[in-house]
């Protein structure tokens, strides 16, 4: 594969560039007609897709525990901001800016004097994205905005001439814009091209990348990635073929299944979807980059929070804090993992799985690569 240049930070025009005008005004085109009183498909859910202009149902949508089209709902918000703690003149780095939730709770409480560094692979949703904060009033001097994979924050810290960062956060996998949108490919539930690239201008689809795969490879990756159990069963029935729709390839995975329980099935199609997903956006070496980085990112005393969605990132996550810890590099890490309340669970259901845990830089102490740290005399 093509994994994304850690280092090619692309900072973005202004939401009020001539550039930005020219990018955020696409052709009129006819909206889709809703095929019933309920819009099922993605792009007939126009009123959901555009809240100023239908404030009701977008509220009628998220009383429902759905999250309305084209949005996504930040996860364990007051968690986050407790741990956070983001005062007046902060510098707060969101590695994974997506719908930009819990950047437009910490922009505010980091003014004045504050400094926010946005980072996301995204390149269809972190325009969208960085036009609504700014619409929320806050500009360039106070808001900075990345297209890059967050392996590549050392190189952006520098670009912004920041030492480091008083607070990241590091909120991973997908969001539901890219998710419910069947054009990205990313789910089981809704036909689209099989693409799943958080960045679609870079690397391959999971089309070309699974045809490309041999089959004892593909299985150690299912385990790997998704502690996918028939993983052997599988792998040769997927590896080397042509899927070229997310439906094609849930019914192949679906028919070498002939006679387990739906439930079953449908479990084993997540995992291996998102066992690919993983694999096509490399998303554990990006990880592992960005854990290994984290400490040299961070001003002394400084704080990191990590939400992850499954225990191939979790372990990842605490495997990195203990080491930290032990070598004398965090004075802090969480003990245990936190996870949203029953409420938020039922509230929103994708948030589910997320787990957070957190580790703050000792204030003292010297770490290789640390612009923030003094030289060794
Ligand atoms: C769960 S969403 C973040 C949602 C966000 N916290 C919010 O409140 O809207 C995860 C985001 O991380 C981005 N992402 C995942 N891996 C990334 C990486 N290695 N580098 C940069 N962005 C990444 C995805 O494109 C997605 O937009």
């Amino acid at each position: 594969m093509d994994p994304e240049p850690a280092n090619s930070p692309t900072p973005l025009p202004a939401a009020d560039s001539p550039a930005a005008r020219a990018t955020s005004a696409p052709p009129h085109r006819r909206r889709p007609r809703y095929s019933g009183k309920y819009p099922r498909r993605f792009e007939e859910k126009y009123k959901e897709l555009d809240p100023a202009r239908d404030e009701e149902t977008f509220r009628k949508v998220l009383a429902s525990g759905k999250t309305p089209a084209g949005t996504h709902r930040p996860i364990l918000v007051s968690e986050i901001l407790e741990i956070l703690k983001p005062t007046p003149g902060s510098v707060v780095v969101d590695c994974t800016l997506g719908y930009g939730g819990h950047s437009a709770e910490i922009l505010p409480r980091i003014q004045p004097g504050g400094r926010l560094i946005g980072l996301d692979a995204d390149s269809i949703e972190l325009p969208k994205t960085e036009a609504r904060l700014r619409a929320g009033g806050f500009g360039p001097d106070t808001f900075s905005v990345y297209r890059s994979n967050f392996a590549g924050l050392p190189a952006i810290l520098v670009e912004c001439s920041l030492p480091g960062a008083d607070a990241i956060l590091a909120d991973l996998g997908v969001s539901s814009m890219q998710l419910d949108d069947p054009s990205r490919g990313f789910s089981v539930k809704h036909d689209g091209p099989l693409d799943m690239r958080m960045n679609p201008n870079r690397g391959q689809p999971a089309s070309v990348w699974l045809e490309k795969i041999r089959p004892e490879q593909l299985a150690g990756l299912l385990l790997k990635n998704a502690d996918e159990a028939r993983a052997q069963l599988l792998a040769p029935q997927l590896a080397g073929q042509r899927f070229s729709t997310t439906r094609q390839l849930a019914d192949a995975i679906r028919s070498s299944l002939p006679n387990a329980a739906r439930n079953d099935v449908e479990m084993t199609l997540r995992r291996v979807f998102q066992a690919i997903r993983i694999a096509v956006n490399d998303e554990f070496s990006a990880l592992d980059s960005l854990l290994r980085q984290i400490p040299a990112c961070l001003n002394p005393g400084g704080r990191f929070v990590v939400l992850t969605f499954h225990s191939g990132e979790d372990r990842r996550v605490k495997r990195a804090f203990e080491g930290g810890m032990r070598e004398g590099i965090y004075s802090e890490i969480s003990t245990a993992v936190l996870r949203p309340s029953a409420e938020e669970r039922q509230d929103n259901p994708r948030s589910s799985p997320a787990k957070l845990r957190w580790a703050r830089r000792a204030v003292s102490g010297c770490i290789s690569g640390d612009a923030s740290s003094s030289p060794p005399s």
